[in-house]
This record gives structure tokens, sequence and C-alpha cells, in this order.
């Protein structure tokens, strides 16, 4: 590391609705680790429950039992608090004061652009009564990016428009102010065709609110359960019927969790030749995605029953967030000049 300006720094995270779920891992979650474990990064892993507030302000309930929930999920996979930081975003005070500031270099037209939030809207179906904070998280969450100055963004590929209006507050900021203190970040995308896990009815999507998802905390009757009931091929009526892969949620998950690429190719060919069952293929798909969710429930268990240290993990991280945070905000108010009492 040649100067503090050349560190690479990855900010990321999680709105806390609910517990995450293989989506998360494979969109996001085991990338995270493995970015987390290369060692060439300074990693700040954020939730996101003053976000998660924008569309729930009415349930905060919900989002305080998500707090703990969603952080057993990222120590289950391996997100390590020695490596990383983890951090909750309504114990940063600066984040807000960063998001007013922000605020005014940004129209309300361009904030209706988004197309995430555009999305995000019609779904969730506000009608005339959109939340302002909703309309405007993506602006709290240049903030986020911002404070930490993080070069680097891993997040799911529904978070591209996300990065490009933080990368244009930020030269908006630098413009106005005649200073170079915020940093464009970078956002990084799961690989095409990789970050994506459809849900087990075959909804691309997988999804709490469809109800069409496997999460790291289900037990292993539960995944069972779940993975029997998948969607497959409606044609493949008859074990002997020729069946097809294309568009089968169970090979697809097969092709994102086996590692044995040549076994699974066997498998395919005598499924479309005929005489591979549903309920076999399925069991297989059970142990093979056995492999890897066992060890998560295990080490989520293991946290879980010691709720004193999950906090203790947040309460840290947080504490070293705002060290961070509050450093970069001094240096956006010197910038404006707005510093009255020590800038005379
Ligand atoms: N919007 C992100 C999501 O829904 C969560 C998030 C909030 C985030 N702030 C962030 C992601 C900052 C990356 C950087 O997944």
């Amino acid at each position: 590391m040649a100067n503090a300006n050349e560190k690479k720094i990855i900010l990321t995270g999680d709105r806390p609705t609910g517990k995450l779920h293989i989506g998360h891992y494979v969109g996001s979650l085991r990338n995270r680790v493995a970015l987390q474990n290369s060692g060439d990064y300074e990693t700040f892993i954020m939730i996101a429950d003053m976000q998660a507030l924008t569309d729930n302000a009415r349930d905060p309930e919900k989002i305080r039992k998500s707090l703990t929930e969603v952080t057993l999920d990222y120590l289950a996979v391996g997100i390590d608090p020695k490596k990383s930081t983890i951090l909750v975003q309504s114990q940063i005070p600066a984040l807000n004061e960063l998001t007013m500031i922000y605020l005014n270099l940004v129209s309300l037209a361009r904030l209706e652009r988004n197309p995430t939030v555009k999305s995000e809207i019609s779904q969730k179906g506000f009608g005339q009564s959109i939340p302002a904070g909703f309309l405007t998280y993506p602006v709290s969450q240049t903030a986020d990016i911002t404070a930490f100055k993080a070069t680097t963004v891993p997040v799911g590929d529904d978070q591209e428009p996300m990065l490009e209006q933080a990368r244009e507050l930020v030269r908006s900021f630098n413009g106005a102010y005649h200073k170079d203190i915020l940093v464009e970040p970078e956002g990084v995308f799961p690989p095409k065709g990789e970050g994506r896990i459809p849900g087990l009815d075959g909804n691309a999507k997988m999804s709490k609110s469809l109800g069409n998802a496997i999460y790291l905390s289900d037990d292993a009757d539960t995944v069972t359960k779940k993975v029997m009931s998948m969607y497959t091929d409606p044609e493949h009526i008859k074990v002997s019927d020729p069946g097809h892969v294309e568009g089968n949620t169970v090979f697809t998950y097969l092709d994102i969790f086996d590692p044995d690429k040549a076994h699974v190719a066997d498998l395919k060919a005598q499924y479309q030749a005929g005489g591979l069952g549903d309920v076999k293929i399925k069991r297989y798909l059970n142990e093979v995605l056995e492999a890897t969710l066992a060890p998560i429930r295990k080490r989520r268990a293991e946290y879980a029953a010691n709720l004193d240290y999950v906090y203790k993990v947040l309460e840290d991280g947080s504490a070293h967030a705002n060290e961070v945070a509050n450093k970069t905000l001094q240096e956006v108010r010197d910038a404006m000049g707005i510093n009255y009492f020590t800038q005379r």
C-alpha cells in the first residue's frame, strides 16, 4: 500500500427485513466472503436499517428482529468481524447529515428516473403516497458509500442504478465545492448468469414475499421438504419420459451448487433421454445443498446461542464505523465552509 489513497475499500450492505436466503448467498454473500479473505480490501458491511425503514416505517419491530437474524446469517457464512467491520446504519449519525447535504445536489426528476426505484415503487403499490424517504434512499445509499470512501461496492445487478447515482453525486459534490474529497465508487456485480438463483417455484426471483425461498437458517427437514416441492419440467410426467433441463429449477440449482460438473452433465443427459425421475434427482440435489448448508446452519446455531457476542460485534463495528464516517463528514463540512466555529 503506497499511500492511503490507494487503499481499496469495500462497502456493501443489506436491508434487514427478514432472514437471508440462498439467493443472497449466491448473489452476494459468498462473493463478499471471498473478497474479505483476499486481504486486498478494507471491508465494511452495513445492515441498512434506516433504508429498510423507508418502506417499513410502521413496522420497526420487523427490522429490529431482523437485525440479529441478518448478523447471524453473516457470521454463519463466514463474514469474520476480525477481517470485516459489520455496522448498523442507524447507529452512524454522520450518514444522516451527509444525506441532507447530498439531497440538495440531486433533482427530484433525477430521483424519479432511477429504474430500480421506479420498479420498486410500482411493485410496492404506494400509489400517490410514495414516502419521500423511499424516493430519496439512493441518496442515503450514496452517503453510506462515500462516508467510508468506498472504492468498491459488491452488490446484485439491481443495484447498478444506485452506483450510477452515487457516482453522479460524488462528481456534483467535488465539483460544487472544488475539492476531491469524495471517492467515485465502482460497482462489482456477479458474472452474468451466476448471480441469480430462481425461486423454488421457478419464478426468476427468490424472495420472501413470493414464499419461494430456502433460508440459510432452515433446518434440514425444511430444506428437504422445499426441495421435494420444487418446480421441474411440467411435461416430464412419467420417469421414462424425456425431460427438459433448460428452465428446470432443479438443474439450475445443481449448476450453481454442485462442484462435480461432469456428474451434473451426466444427469442432464439421462434426464433428457428419459429414465431419470424427479424424485431421484431432487434427493440428489438435497444432498448437494446440504453440503453447503449444513456447516452454515451449524455455525449459525452456535452464534445464536451467544447473542451477547452478536450484539458486541455490531457495537464494536459501529464504533469503528463512526470514527471513519465522522472524519469524512468533517472533511465535507470543511470543504463547504460550514464548520463555522473552527473555520473562522
Ligand atoms: N440497497 C441495498 C440492497 O437493497 C442495500 C444497501 C444499503 C447498500 N446501503 C448500501 C448496498 C450501500 C451497498 C452499499 O441490497
